[in-house]
């Protein structure tokens, strides 16, 4: 019987996904007589029977583009927001799967989209996954789509701000995506040549980071670049931040659980100005005047590397190739130059962080970067 599958993309976006889309359909249509049909922003579009009809037609001339043909969203089908209230929207999720009579679902998506992925494996659907995201933290996978074009953005606006940072003889801090990873601000520092880097996954002393570029200065250099993942903290946050979540962990009640929940969620709120502080506070500890800027979303948009091209038709026909072997409730993962399916089970929430030992921190180290750390 011809297989019928479905495909999504949830949550944030980034460039590739319309080549994974166009890798999945192309190979599914054209060499394994299946056909396609594509749901609309996300899991929100599965749960409301949003459809779009993918052929040759919409597939073709998407490879360069970035963004997502199908649109994406945040929601989760466990707790979605419908009207005012939120619900638990998976019996709709399930009901279109079924009335649509799909052989499979295709979830391209990050760390989230993989624990909503597996809550409808567990409701006895075929879902495969795909890894996508600019922050390259999900398990398993050597690398996720995305990355490697944010990478170069990144890269390529510490380039530009070297030289303004030169000229005036400034601080600049340039801020990348990343909450829980640094590996886009360790990389782009590192590849950008930055003086100093703060990721997350290193919580960083003030002093150390005011020091290093006083040295700097007495050496005549009168100017740094500070790469900064959104994530980064001090050590005295990071400090406070394990206390609460000890607290959380060993809770009596679940109103002190509420509690303690509350003020973590106030410290991450609290944090999201946290390098417009970091600017002024390098300003006032070192005398130099200092610049901030927030790279945000222009890391996600436009148009893919060559290398997220790659990788995304990679990993996008690998999946039609399983759906045709009849395998599912796997993430296509990449593994050195080929890809292997790992179980949903085993990476749903779990995340690839940069670990303290990485080949990258170690030559940020060696070339006398400073990352923070005493
Ligand atoms: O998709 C991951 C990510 O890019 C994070 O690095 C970033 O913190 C977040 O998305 C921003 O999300 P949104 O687009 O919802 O503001």
């Amino acid at each position: 019987m011809k297989k019928h599958i479905g495909v999504l993309t949830s949550g944030g976006d980034c460039p590739g996904l319309n080549a994974a889309i166009r890798g999945v359909g192309k190979a599914a249509i054209d060499e394994m007589g299946m056909s396609v049909v594509g749901f609309c922003d996300g899991f929100r579009g599965l749960v409301h029977d949003r459809v779009i009809r993918v052929s040759g037609d919409q597939l073709a001339g998407i490879l360069t583009d970035g963004g997502t043909i199908l649109g994406t969203s945040r929601d989760k089908p466990h707790k979605m927001l419908v009207g005012s209230k939120t619900e638990n929207m998976i019996p709709a999720a399930v009901d279109t799967y079924h009335h649509h009579g799909l052989s499979a679902l295709v979830c391209i998506g990050g760390g989230g989209t993989q624990k909503n992925a597996l809550r409808l494996v567990e409701q006895g659907l075929n879902v495969i996954t795909l890894p996508k995201t600019i922050d390259n933290d999900i398990y398993g996978t050597d690398v996720s789509f995305g990355f490697d074009t944010a990478l170069q953005i990144a890269t390529e606006a510490i380039d530009r701000l070297h030289s303004t940072a030169t000229s005036h003889h400034r601080i600049i801090v340039v801020e990348t995506m990343g909450h829980r990873a640094g590996w886009l601000a360790l990389g782009a520092g590192i590849a950008g040549g930055a003086d100093v880097i703060l990721i997350p996954e290193i919580p960083y002393s003030i002093d150390v980071v005011t020091d290093a570029i006083r040295a700097r200065a007495q050496r005549g250099r009168r100017f740094s670049i500070v790469a900064v993942a959104e994530g980064a903290m001090t050590r005295e946050e990071a400090e406070t931040i394990e206390a609460l979540v000890r607290q959380k962990k060993d809770a009596q009640s679940k109103r002190e659980r509420k509690e303690v929940s509350a003020r973590l969620q106030a410290f991450h709120e609290n944090h999201v100005d946290h390098t417009v502080k970091l600017t002024e506070q390098l300003e006032r500890l070192t005398g130099i005047e200092s610049r901030l800027t927030i790279l945000g979303h222009l890391q996600r948009g436009g148009t893919p590397s060559a290398a997220d091209r790659i990788l995304a038709t990679r990993l996008g026909t690998a999946c039609a190739e399983l759906l045709r072997d009849g395998v599912h409730g796997v993430m296509v993962a990449a593994r050195s130059e080929g890809v292997v399916p790992l179980p949903l089970d085993e990476v749903a929430g779990r995340k690839k962080l940069v670990p303290p030992d990485h080949p990258w921190v170690s030559a940020a180290r060696l070339t006398g970067v400073c990352l923070g750390e005493p």
